[in-house]
C-alpha cells in the first residue's frame, strides 16, 4: 500500500504549529540577501503543500491580508478545520483544497512555496512529485521552503524507535508506555537523553515525528541533488541563508533542516538589502488591548497564537482567559482587576508587556 493511499493523518491529529522558519518574509529576506530579488509578501501568491489544518497559513493570510494564500492537503477533516477557521477569522485572502498534491492543478503560479513537515513524511513519488510542481509552479524570483529530517541525526534515533516498537509489540503498550519502559534499562546517557526528548515531545508529535509510520530521512546532498533535477537550485537554510554540507551534518548529527530553493533560471545580482536588519520600532502596550480575530480564535480553541515572528505561543488556560477578554473594549486596569480572577497566580503586568512585546497586540 502507498503511503497515499493510507491516510495515516486522519487516524492522529498533527498538532497545528507555526514555523518560524517558514515565515516567507524571512524567507525573502535571505534570497534577497543572496542576491535574488524576491517578492515581498503582501500582495503575493502564497502556496502551503500539506498545510495540516492550516495554522501556519493561516497566520500568514492573518499578517498579509492583501496576499492570496492556498493551503492544499489530502486529509478532508484538515481541511475542513481549516476553512472553518479561515471564515471564522474573517480570513477571505486564504483559500483550502483538500487534495492529494498529484491531483492539484494551480491556476497561477506562486510567489511563495511551503512544503513544512513534507518531504521526509510522503514516499518517494511524492517526493519527486513535490521537486516537480516547485520546477513548474514557481514564480520567476519565487522561492520555495522545503523542511526535511536529515539521516546523519536520525540513524540513532530510529535504533531508540526500533527497540520502543518491539516493545509495543510484545506488550500492547502504546509509544509513551513503551519508551517509560526503555527508559528503565536504557544502556548510555545518550540512549537516556534520546528517549528524555522523544517523551518530552508527547504522544501527538511523536504519532507524527519519530513513530510515524513514514519517516524518511535524507541527506541535504541528497535533497540537493533531485531539486538540481527539476530545474531548482538550491539558495540555503532558510533562516540563516547558510550553506552547509553533509560532512558538517554527519559530525554534528543534524536532525532536521529547513531549505530555500529557487527556480535554476532565476536571476542573481549583488546581495539586497536584508530587511530584518532594519531597526524595530519600540513595543508599547495599548491602553485598550486588543487580539486580532485571528489570534482570538486560536485563544478561544486553545491553540497556540502565533507571535509576530511565527513562534507558537502556547498560554496555560488562566492565562487564555485573559487573553479572551482582550477585545478591545477593556482598559489595562480593567483587564488587571479580572486577571486577579480568573488567573491569580498571574504576575499581570510584565506579563502583558511581555504579550505585547512579542507582537501579539494589534
Ligand atoms: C506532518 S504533517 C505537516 C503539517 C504542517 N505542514 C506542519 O508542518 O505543521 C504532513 C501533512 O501532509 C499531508 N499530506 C501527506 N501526503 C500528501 C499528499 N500527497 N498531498 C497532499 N497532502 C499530503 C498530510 O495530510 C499532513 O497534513
Amino acid at each position: 500500500m502507498g503511503f497515499e493511499e493510507y491516510d495515516a493523518w486522519s487516524s492522529a491529529d498533527y498538532p497545528p504549529m507555526s514555523h518560524p522558519s517558514a515565515d516567507v518574509a524571512v524567507n525573502a529576506a535571505v534570497a534577497r540577501a543572496a542576491g535574488l530579488d524576491a517578492p515581498q509578501p503582501a500582495g503575493s501568491r502564497i502556496l502551503e503543500i500539506g498545510c495540516g489544518e492550516g495554522h501556519h497559513l493561516l497566520s500568514l493570510a492573518n499578517r498579509w491580508t492583501g496576499a492570496c494564500c492556498v493551503g492544499l492537503d489530502l486529509s478532508a477533516k484538515a481541511i475542513h478545520r481549516a476553512r472553518s477557521r479561515a471564515m471564522r477569522a474573517g480570513l477571505g485572502n486564504a483559500r483550502f483544497c483538500e487534495a492529494r498534491l498529484s491531483e492539484f492543478e494551480s491556476d497561477a503560479p506562486y510567489d511563495f512555496i511551503i512544503a513544512h513537515g513534507f518531504f521526509s513524511w510522503v514516499a518517494d513519488e511524492v517526493k519527486v512529485g513535490l521537486m516537480d510542481f516547485i520546477g513548474k509552479n514557481l514564480t520567476l524570483n519565487g522561492t520555495a521552503v522545503l523542511s526535511f529530517n536529515v539521516a546523519a541525526g536520525w540513524k540513532e534515533r530510529m535504533a531508540v524507535v526500533e527497540k520502543a516498537r518491539a516493545i509495543m509489540a510484545a506488550g500492547e503498550v502504546d509509544a509513551m508506555e513503551a519508551l517509560a519502559i526503555l527508559r528503565t534499562v536504557a544502556g548510555t546517557d545518550r540512549e537516556l537523553y534520546l528517549i528524555d526528548d522523544m517523551l518530552a515531545k508527547g504522544a501527538a508529535v511523536l504519532a507524527h515525528d519519530d513513530f510515524a509510520p513514514m519517516m524518511d530521512a535524507w541527506s541535504l546532498g541528497a535533497v540537493v541533488k533531485l531539486a538540481e533535477a527539476h530545474g531548482l537550485r538550491w539558495i540555503g537554510d532558510s533562516v540563516s541563508g547558510a550553506r552547509g554540507d553533509d560532512r558538517s551534518d554527519n559530525a554534528a548529527g543534524t536532525t532536521f533542516r529547513s531549505e530555500l530553493i529557487c527556480r535554476a533560471d532565476a536571476v542573481f545580482g549583488e546581495a539586497l538589502e536584508d530587511d530584518r536588519r532594519r531597526p524595530k520600532a519600540a513595543v508599547r502596550v495599548p491602553n485598550f488591548p486588543k487580539l486580532d480575530a485571528w489570534r482570538m480564535l486560536c485563544a478561544r480553541e486553545a491553540l497556540p497564537l502565533p507571535d509576530a515572528d511565527m513562534k507558537s505561543c502556547v498560554f496555560t488556560f488562566p492565562q487564555l482567559k485573559v487573553l479572551i477578554a482582550m477585545d478591545g473594549s477593556r482598559s489595562v486596569y480593567e483587564l488587571s482587576r479580572h486577571a486577579k480572577e480568573v488567573a491569580p497566580d498571574l504576575d499581570f503586568v510584565p506579563w502583558l508587556r511581555h504579550v505585547a512585546e512579542r507582537g501579539l497586540l494589534g
